[in-house]
């Protein structure tokens, strides 16, 4: 028998010290995570940002904080390298901290493609899930989207809408040359979002083409509320509609000249009946777009930052949810092209084109009805 820590050889120790420094970083990152989620939800970045250089007395007067606390927190973002030390001061109580310049970006601008700091709040969602989860992987059953509350909602509408709103109308349609043209052309297009979320796809197809009309459906009724909230600020409302449904039962058959599914088909318990609705939704010469994961094309371990990424979220939060309605599928998200090509050939489409898309985290499916 092996004792543990007695017969170890270089190799092994050399390891072991890796992972102990892996742990130790990745709490380092966890607490840090939450204290970014801490700063937004106080709305300390964006008082640092009006306000300028503060002291912790001061950043605590413009948000309504208990001082000490504003202290503290400084204090840990500094050390942490996230503001900066503005003027010193011998015992700390009159030391300034401004919000570093390069930073404001990525924590403040909603619609920057660098705002990265909604990631922080989907952490709290996934921490009460967890005795949900736990039961899942015992009895094999699911936990439903709804469970993972409004701000796991919130954390994945705000880092997706930058891309919607930057990247859907100017480079991702555009790459369907026939599409782009019909959705210019008259009588006014109509295009499906399914599993639409809160709204941001829809609202962008529908900003960056103005006579298209869109339809969006989501299980999710929260998400529809937020999206006809959304749909209803952007200005553009009447050409757009959103429905809580199953997106297998979904839109009329053959009315649609696009249909898509941005980052959701991995999401469904029943995958192949919501592509299979896909595919009868489009008219004639329409289209079926479908965006997902970027994952690698097979297994591999250990694996890329980007496939880390996708299974942290899938044993935390998308299986689990696939999980939930029969037939249970459980797709997870890492979705491989051939799983995709294999439920596309299950759903009757004849065939799946990826697009030329330049995207980090995403690949573009052409699904060929
Ligand atoms: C990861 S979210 C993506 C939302 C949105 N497309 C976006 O990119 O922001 C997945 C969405 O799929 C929805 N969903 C899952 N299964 C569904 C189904 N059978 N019918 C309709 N929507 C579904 C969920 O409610 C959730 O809003």
């Amino acid at each position: 028998m092996r004792v543990t820590g007695s017969a170890l050889t270089k190799q092994d120790e050399e390891q072991r010290g890796a992972l102990v420094e892996r742990i130790f970083h990745g709490g380092i990152a966890v607490l840090e995570m939450l204290s970014i989620y801490v700063g937004d939800r106080l709305g300390l970045y964006r008082a640092l940002s009006r306000v300028g250089p503060s002291t912790g007395g001061e950043l605590a007067r413009a948000v309504g904080i208990h001082e000490r606390y504003a202290r503290e927190w400084l204090e840990q973002q500094a050390v942490a390298g996230i503001v900066e030390v503005v003027t010193e001061s011998a015992d700390g109580a009159t030391r300034t901290y401004a919000l570093a310049p390069g930073h404001a970006e990525v924590l403040l601008d909603r619609d920057s493609l660098n705002y990265l700091l909604p990631v922080t709040w989907a952490i709290p969602g996934l921490a009460a899930t967890l005795p949900a989860l736990l039961a899942a992987y015992r009895g094999g059953g699911g936990v439903p989207y709804s469970d993972y509350g409004a701000e796991f909602r919130s954390s994945i509408a705000l880092l997706n809408r930058p891309m919607f709103l930057n990247q859907l109308g100017s480079e991702w349609l555009p790459a369907m040359p026939d599409v782009d043209r019909r959705l210019r052309a008259d009588p006014p297009a109509r295009v499906a979002d399914i599993g639409c979320g809160t709204g941001w796809s829809s609202i962008a197809m529908a900003r960056a083409y103005p006579k298209a009309r869109v339809d969006g459906f989501d299980l999710d009724e929260p998400s529809i509320t937020s999206a006809r909230e959304n749909a209803a600020e952007s200005g553009i409302g009447d050409r757009l509609h959103f429905e809580a449904r199953d997106a297998a039962a979904s839109g009329q058959p053959g009315s649609y000249d696009l249909v898509t599914a941005f980052e959701t088909i991995h999401d469904m318990s029943d995958p192949v009946a919501v592509l299979t609705k896909m595919r009868t939704l489009v008219a004639p010469g329409g289209a079926v777009l479908i965006a997902d994961e970027k994952v690698a094309e097979a297994f591999a371990a250990p694996g890329d930052e980007v496939e880390r990424f996708m299974y942290g979220w899938s044993v935390l939060h998308c299986l689990p949810v696939g999980r939930v309605d029969p037939p249970a599928l459980g797709t997870g998200t890492v979705m491989r092209p051939a799983i995709l090509r294999r439920y596309a050939s299950q759903a009757g489409f004849s065939g799946v084109e990826i697009l030329p898309i330049q995207h980090d985290l995403w690949r573009f499916y052409r699904l060929r009805p």
